[in-house]
């Protein structure tokens, strides 16, 4: 079992499933050539994303970590055309490569973008009011995943879905001793969506041409009282 093999069964499953979508590999292109770092959802992550927001017919989504907004693109493909996708990104940088990525994909009346730290953009977004969420996608600084999904459930309705990349980290998830702060991020995590009554969560763990990982969905069945 190696990386070669995953990425290969990877090429030949997403080769039958996925077609060539001139839109998302230009989006992928650009955020090479903006020297983004190569960590967006891979094509079969993003259609599984697409079709999570389509059976739960979603038409707020919050996403936390947009990158060059690969998976925003994946995401507000799913919306109804009244729908909307708030994403939080903190780098100026990733979100004007995202903006222009966006517009090639002829999704901006759908897509709200936030530049700053999430930490401070979602206590804005509870003070705005908005309509909850019906589907939540954290994918950012990884020692911040507790924090994160507290919020997730605070900004999004009963029956809400929430899914949480980067999970596994090759395994190292496993080990309480680890000394990597982003995987201490995800174990303390762990421990809260353990512990949470109001959600009910499964971890998958998955391999491919991004390594052994994994992501966390969570479906939330009650709200604080
Ligand atoms: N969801 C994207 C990948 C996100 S990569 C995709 O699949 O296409 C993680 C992103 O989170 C990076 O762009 C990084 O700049 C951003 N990020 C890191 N810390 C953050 C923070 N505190 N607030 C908001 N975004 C953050
Ligand atoms: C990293 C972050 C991600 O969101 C991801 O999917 C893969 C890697 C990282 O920071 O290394
Ligand atoms: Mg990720």
């Amino acid at each position: 079992m190696s990386q070669e093999l995953w990425t290969d069964v990877e090429r030949y499953v997403d080769g039958l499933l996925i077609p060539s979508d001139p839109v998302l590999e230009a989006a992928i292109n650009a955020c090479e050539a903006a020297e983004l770092p190569p960590i967006a959802v891979t094509p079969g992550q993003g259609k599984l994303l697409y079709l999570l927001a389509r059976v739960q017919r979603a038409k707020r989504i919050l996403e936390i970590g947009t990158l060059g907004g690969y998976s925003t693109i994946w995401l507000a493909r799913a919306l109804p055309a009244d729908g909307s996708v708030v994403t939080l990104e903190l780098e100026k940088k990733h979100a004007d490569v995202a903006m222009a990525n966006i517009a090639q994909a002829d999704l901006s009346p759908l897509v709200d973008l936030r530049v700053g730290r999430a930490l401070e953009t979602l206590p804005e977004l509870a003070a705005e009011g908005l309509e909850p969420f019906d589907m939540v996608f954290i994918d950012a600084d990884k020692e911040n995943t507790e924090a994160y999904f507290r919020w997730a459930m605070r900004l999004s309705r009963e029956g809400a879905i929430i899914v949480v990349d980067n999970v596994i980290r090759e395994g190292e998830v496993a080990d309480p001793d680890t000394g990597d702060e982003r995987v201490q991020g995800i174990r303390r995590f762990n421990e809260m969506l353990a512990a949470e009554t109001r959600v009910e969560a499964t971890t998958i763990q998955t391999v491919g041409s991004k390594g052994y990982d994994g992501f966390t969905l969570a479906v939330v069945t009650g709200q604080e009282q």
